[in-house]
């Protein structure tokens, strides 16, 4: 079956390590552990939403290495289709260096490895596959040319975008208007916008022509904002946090997917915001994404 959800994504092995405290300049910690588990914010989000039932299909360039492998063999128990996956022999795979501290927060620096050459000519050739989904997603880890010819392609088909500014850069002003729906947090809206008052940093984004803007809090949830409608805050979680690691792109994966479920915005809020407070429960970004079963289960109350 053709999948729903197109994820324009980065893969990324991450090599993650626990220290005592947000490391100084110049300054060197023993960590307690150290793992290297799945990564990057296109796959950790289409994990997301194949975890909440979307068929996923991926457009990715990853390098030939065994971490490429790490990520074939991801996608193949989540059921995510990755045809259109090229991977570049001589290259090296996108790789996370990640710090967590003991509040679970963390530092992360990315080497974009053989994403950085994923293309608008990689793109067309997956043009079918994006035509007949349902939405198309990227986060600002592909190369941006790539994400908007995606979403350009979207677009002229009727198919419904979904961007995660992370990490936050400056997008050409041409994919504004091409974007449906926009999730920064709330540092990556006010460094997009050039305001570090909320309300108005969203009023700013409404304006370049996004269709609709969740602003992401943590465990303080989400707000929505559209053009003609007042804001509307779903209220978050407050649970015992693991490591926050990829709840972002929980959050995204999962609102593509409940989205494509058309469940109204209410409804497709609370359940991206349970599927992310759930996510940080575990270690590393994809060990404690949640199922739909488990995140209807927890929302009811049922665990
Ligand atoms: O959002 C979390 C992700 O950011 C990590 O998996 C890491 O790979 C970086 O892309």
């Amino acid at each position: 079956m053709a999948p729903e959800v197109v994820c324009i994504a980065s893969w990324n092995v991450d090599l993650i390590a626990q220290i005592g405290s947000p490391l100084l300049r110049g300054q060197t910690q023993l960590a307690s552990t150290l793992e290297r588990l799945p990564g990057g914010k296109g796959s950790n989000a289409a994990v997301a939403a194949a975890r909440q039932g979307a068929r996923v299909g991926l457009v990715a360039r990853i390098g030939g290495d065994d971490f490429g492998q790490m990520g074939l063999d991801l996608w193949a128990r989540e059921g995510i289709d990755s045809a259109h996956v090229r991977r570049a022999q001589g290259e090296v795979n996108g790789t996370a260096l990640i710090l967590v501290y003991p509040d679970g927060d963390n530092s992360i620096a990315i080497y974009p490895g053989a994403g950085s050459r994923l293309d608008a000519e990689q793109v067309e050739q997956a043009r079918s596959m994006m035509a007949s989904a349902r939405l198309v997603m990227a986060s600002c880890e592909v190369p941006l040319a790539a994400t908007q010819a995606a979403f350009a392609l979207a677009r002229a088909h009727g198919v419904r975008t979904l961007l995660n500014p992370a990490p936050a850069a400056a997008l050409p002003d041409a994919l504004w208007p091409l974007i449906d729906v926009l999730t920064p947090n709330e540092g990556e809206l006010h460094q997009l916008a050039g305001s570090e008052r909320t309300d108005q940093a969203a009023a700013a984004l409404l304006a370049r022509g996004v269709g609709a803007l969740v602003v992401t809090l943590g465990d303080r949830g989400c707000r929505l904002y559209r053009a003609g409608h007042a804001p509307v805050t779903v209220a978050g979680h407050a649970v015992q946090v693991v490591d926050t690691i990829g709840a972002g792109d929980t959050f995204t994966g999962a609102l593509a997917a409940a989205l494509t479920r058309q469940e109204d915005w209410p409804q497709a809020l609370a359940s991206a915001n349970a599927a992310a407070a759930l996510s940080t429960q575990g270690r590393g970004a994809v060990a404690a994404m949640p199922t739909l079963e488990q995140v209807r289960r927890w929302r009811s109350g049922a665990v």
